[in-house]
């Protein structure tokens, strides 16, 4: 077996390296700069029932280290996912994992549910999602309602579940557990951190949704801690995000207990840094003379 293929478990990949969800659209703008097929996996931008406009602007904004975004999953919903978007990355030869988001746990079984006789490497739900029956609390934050939503997807869809964690809490590894007993196959750790930034002259909060999501390098030792914290509590593999840059991030996820990793951010800054962290890795094992299954989890011993 090549040094660089990632067992997820219920999959081998040729390599560990994909993007992270909403930080490549669907890949049509990057495929014309790489074949998308080099990379391990696809992870598709998030897919609710229904079209969503997002969140009033700025929606975006840089701060040191990281940016800040409140996108308000904007998509064009399910219909537009599986008769447009989902054809042409079935089309490129590589592994889709079709992120999904929605406001109740039935917009998660809707979605999962048009989505399972597709030919796809899995889903990934994202329960960063503010669970409107619950005063906007995310469904991720309580391992119960992360068990309960798991395990309502699991009943209606065959396809391998990866269950993206949500960092604002306080014990990750009770809703990892959750979603573990819930039958997810694999989790993603993490998604992004709550923060804001207020713009001084206007005295008012420079993001429309006054907060948002904070991501890139400035969380990378956050992100790095849950996935320790996370790999050692469940027995599923793990799915490293939060920070990645460069190689040796990606070595440091892997050691960590990560069995692949994803890049969001830092791939705004460098359209070629996915690619590069392929080939990167593949020299990087070349000369450490191992492979990446004997890296995962290695820091532990
Ligand atoms: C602009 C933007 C949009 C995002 N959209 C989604 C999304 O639709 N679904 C999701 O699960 N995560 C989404 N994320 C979170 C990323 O997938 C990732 O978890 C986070 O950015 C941390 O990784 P990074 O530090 O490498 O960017 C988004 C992040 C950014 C910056």
């Amino acid at each position: 077996m090549s040094r660089i293929v990632a067992d997820l478990g219920f999959a081998c990949l040729k390599n560990p390296i994909m993007p992270a969800s909403g930080c490549f659209g669907w890949g049509r703008e990057y495929s014309q700069l790489f074949a998308l097929n080099i990379l391990g996996a696809v992870v598709t931008k998030a897919v609710t029932p229904e079209p969503r406009p997002g969140n009033p602007g700025p929606r975006v904004t840089e701060t040191p280290g990281g940016v800040l975004n409140a996108i308000g999953l904007e998509n064009r919903g399910l219909t537009a996912a599986l008769t447009e978007e989902l054809p042409w990355l079935q089309s490129q030869g590589v592994p889709i994992l079709v992120n999904v988001a929605g406001r109740t746990e039935e917009d998660y079984v809707q979605v999962a549910e048009a989505l399972g006789d597709q030919n796809l490497l899995g889903l990934e739900l994202n329960l960063s999602c503010p669970n409107v029956r619950e005063g906007g609390i995310s469904f991720g934050t309580d391992a119960k309602t992360v068990y309960k939503l798991v395990s309502r997807v699991r009943q209606v869809c065959p396809l391998p579940l990866v269950v993206k964690l949500t960092p604002n809490v306080t014990d990750i590894t009770e809703p990892a557990r959750g979603a573990e007993a819930g039958g997810a196959d694999a989790l993603t750790v993490i998604n992004t951190l709550r923060g804001m930034a207020i713009n001084v002259r206007t005295r008012r909060p420079v993001l429309g949704n006054v907060t948002g999501g904070l991501s890139g390098p400035a969380i990378k030792p956050v992100a790095l801690s849950m996935v320790w914290q996370v790999a050692t509590a469940v027995s599923i593999p793990v799915i490293g995000c939060g920070g990645i840059a460069q190689v040796e991030d990606v070595v440091e996820f892997l050691l960590a207990g990560a069995a692949a990793v994803q890049v969001g951010s830092a791939a705004f800054a460098d359209p070629l840094l996915l690619p590069r962290l392929v080939s990167d890795l593949e020299s990087w094992l070349e000369r450490e003379k191992c492979s990446v299954e004997e890296l995962v989890g290695a820091a532990h011993s």
